[in-house]
């Protein structure tokens, strides 16, 4: 048995059990909010003292003793202790063992509900603030690639099969914009979450006059949350946190997929330096995309933190419960994992080499070119496209059979399907032509993929 908390346990005769102190601690876990934490008391003491609650003596030696404690934890020299439960009472138990009476005087007003929603929102946001960054830096990238490749074709697949030929620079362009939505998510999630608890104190407010104004203004909050209780026991920022984290990694995931596809033996649309591949211990060949194959991954994790912390939300009655201390691991671990998997991706967009000619070669593989003669149909002889469609599959059956391809497959041949097909089809059947012609707004003729990296990388210089 070791002693009951010193910072609550006037009432409590026995020692907490070991397993108590053991299931109950957080403290592993949540210094991680440290900085947080002593933001969030300067802000409170300062408040207290400007409405007369604190005297500017006490105020003053709170400020010192937290710069103290600052110190001590970013040089290495704070000593954690379990027993202490958690990163708000480790650090209020320092302050009084370093400046006595007035550390004790801190926590007038506040409760550590109300004081740890509040670091966790201002960690959350600063988390949100390193990820939108990194995102920003991500899309630069694969802008960058993109008007790089504005011009190069590539095979434009849908289920998996040669669906039409696009551009590399317009495939590369899809994630740009889909990461542009996560940013706006992650926006989103910010401005809701930007709201202080701060001064709810346990549940129901408090009779200190204090000025919750002031202590959200001073954290950057744009305003107190307006209901106590909902502010120590609403965790949706945390939710919406792990929603946009998980939207965006499943996006990661997509593009790291196609890295691993495009770099197999059978494809070789693209390889990886040695920087991002792994080698095999026994299969001295091999060059394993392993960061592709790990950001892949990844939204295992994120999305098993969002299922998570649901999970621990779901049917809690209001207001806190220790419940809500579970909080902080999926948010953390989901973070860290997305910000590595952003920084690989970011990495793995600059490195890739693509081998232009074979993904050029393939462009026009698999009758890639079929909806362009179709097309001309209805141009040209102006056929429904219902029809046009019906005869370009016969005459791609022909091809096939003669085991040519569509551009190389002789007018006669074709004009026994539609007699009146010219040699004037021939210039819509290239790889090149097909691409040049998709000249409709967002499409992937060369022209407009230019247009679109260039104003992605002006909105993102
Ligand atoms: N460590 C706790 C948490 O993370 C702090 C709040 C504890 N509040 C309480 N009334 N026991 O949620």
């Amino acid at each position: 048995m070791s002693s009951s908390n010193p910072q609550w346990g006037g009432r409590f005769r026995l020692a907490s059990a070991d397993i108590l102190q053991r299931i109950n601690a957080s403290i592993d876990i949540d210094r991680k909010l440290w900085r947080q934490d002593i933001e969030g008391s300067r802000a409170h003491a300062r408040m207290l003292a400007r409405t007369g609650v604190l005297s500017e003596a006490d105020a003053a030696a709170i400020e010192e003793g937290l710069a103290e404690i600052e110190a001590e934890i970013e040089g290495g020299r704070f000593s954690f202790e379990t027993a202490l439960e958690d990163i708000h009472m480790n650090i209020e138990a320092r302050l009084a063992e370093r400046i006595g009476e007035p550390g004790r005087r801190l926590h007038t007003g506040r409760s550590r509900n109300d004081q740890v929603a509040t670091d966790f929102r201002l960690w959350v946001r600063d988390a949100i603030d390193r990820i939108d960054a990194a995102l920003a830096a991500a899309m630069r990238a694969l802008a960058d690639r993109a008007l790089e490749h504005a011009a190069d074709p590539m095979p434009g697949l849908t289920h998996l099969q040669t669906a039409q030929p696009v551009t590399l620079g317009h495939h590369l362009l899809a994630y740009v914009e889909m990461l542009g939505r996560d940013r706006g998510r992650f926006a989103d999630a910010r401005a809701r979450l930007n709201e202080s608890p701060l001064g709810a104190a346990a549940l129901a407010g408090t009779a200190f006059p204090i000025d919750r104004e002031m202590t959200a203004g001073a954290l950057g909050f744009a305003r107190p949350c307006a209901n106590s209780i909902d502010a120590v026991s609403s965790r949706d920022f945390a939710l919406e946190f792990l929603a946009a984290s998980a939207i965006c990694a499943v996006h990661l995931s997509r593009f790291a997929e196609e890295i691993v596809i495009w770099c197999s033996a059978p494809f070789r649309f693209v390889r990886l330096s040695d920087a991002y591949t792994t080698g095999s211990s026994i299969m001295p060949q091999k060059r394993n995309p392993d960061a592709a194959e790990l950001v892949r991954a990844k939204p295992g994790r994120i999305a098993g933190a969002l299922m998570g912390l649901l999970m621990v939300v779901k049917g809690l009655p209001l207001a806190y419960a220790k419940d809500l201390q579970e909080d902080k691991p999926p948010v953390f671990e989901a973070a860290d994992a997305l910000e590595l998997a952003l920084a690989a991706t970011e990495g793995m967009v600059r490195d890739f080499v693509p081998d232009l000619s074979r993904l050029r070669a393939a462009a026009g593989d698999g009758y890639s070119t079929a909806t362009d003669l179709a097309d001309w149909l209805v141009r040209a002889l102006e056929l429904p496209f219902r029809t046009a469609h019906h005869v370009t599959g016969r005459i791609v059956a022909r091809a096939e059979g003669m085991g040519v391809a569509l551009a190389d497959l002789p007018l006669a041949e074709m004009q026994r399907e539609e007699p009146r097909i010219t040699q004037a089809v021939f210039e819509v059947l290239s790889v090149e032509a097909s691409i040049a012609s998709r000249n409709s707004h967002g499409g992937t003729a060369p022209a407009r993929v230019r247009e679109q990296a260039m104003r992605w990388r002006e909105a993102l210089a």
